[in-house]
């Protein structure tokens, strides 16, 4: 049984799609053993409902400290859904290759420091580009800029907006995300 650890800081949208997973053995011989939030957020209650350890760690310099104490030792995954802090360089590397995210945009345009939410989408929109998407990636110490693992992308329509545009990526997100998690736990896609 793998042991998956989920950071979260919104929503937690895509925290629920791989609860759903586990759940429905889309995402075979694994838990969740715990969600950490460095906020209050939904994502805290998603996890609360279906029974799973639910910890809030206020965000700031000691959050990957306090993460550590509480960090399951058996930890073989931490998956961040939305999470938006940066984890210190040490941290990466001290879990290199046990730690994924998922960007929404086509890596590596679009992403680093404050290319997250809407303001991804704006950027992509005002940049002209002819298609957007996902990206799930390792996480290391440059802000998005660790190995890809899975990404789809779409053509943008005429009459894209930052909510159609959201909304699409979500759909994509809920899609790959789980498929990159089986693949990175080594189980069939
Ligand atoms: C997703 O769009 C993801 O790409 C980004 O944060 C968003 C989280 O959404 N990293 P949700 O909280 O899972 O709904």
């Amino acid at each position: 049984m793998k042991n998956i650890v989920v950071l979260v800081s919104g929503g937690g949208t895509n925290l629920q799609r791989i609860i759903d997973c586990v759940e429905s053995g889309e995402i075979p011989d694994a838990q969740i053993s715990l969600v950490v939030a460095d906020r209050d957020c939904f994502g805290l209650e998603r996890a609360k409902k279906h029974q799973i350890k639910a910890e809030k760690i206020p965000r700031g310099k000691s959050f990957s400290e306090e993460l550590k104490k509480i960090l399951p030792e058996n930890t073989d995954l931490i998956v961040l859904a939305g999470f938006l802090s940066i984890l210190p360089a040490e941290f990466c590397t001290s879990f290199s290759g046990k730690i994924i995210n998922i960007h929404p945009a086509l890596l590596p345009k679009f992403g680093g420091k404050g290319m997250w939410g809407n303001h991804v989408h704006d950027a992509v929109l005002k940049a002209g580009e002819k298609e957007s998407g996902a990206t799930v990636h390792y996480v290391t110490a440059g802000i998005d800029e660790g190995e890809i693992i899975l990404q789809k992308s779409f053509e943008i329509s005429e009459g894209e907006t930052l909510e159609t545009l959201a909304q699409k990526i979500h759909d994509i997100e809920f899609e790959i995300y789980p498929k990159a998690i089986n693949k990175v736990l080594n189980f069939p896609l």
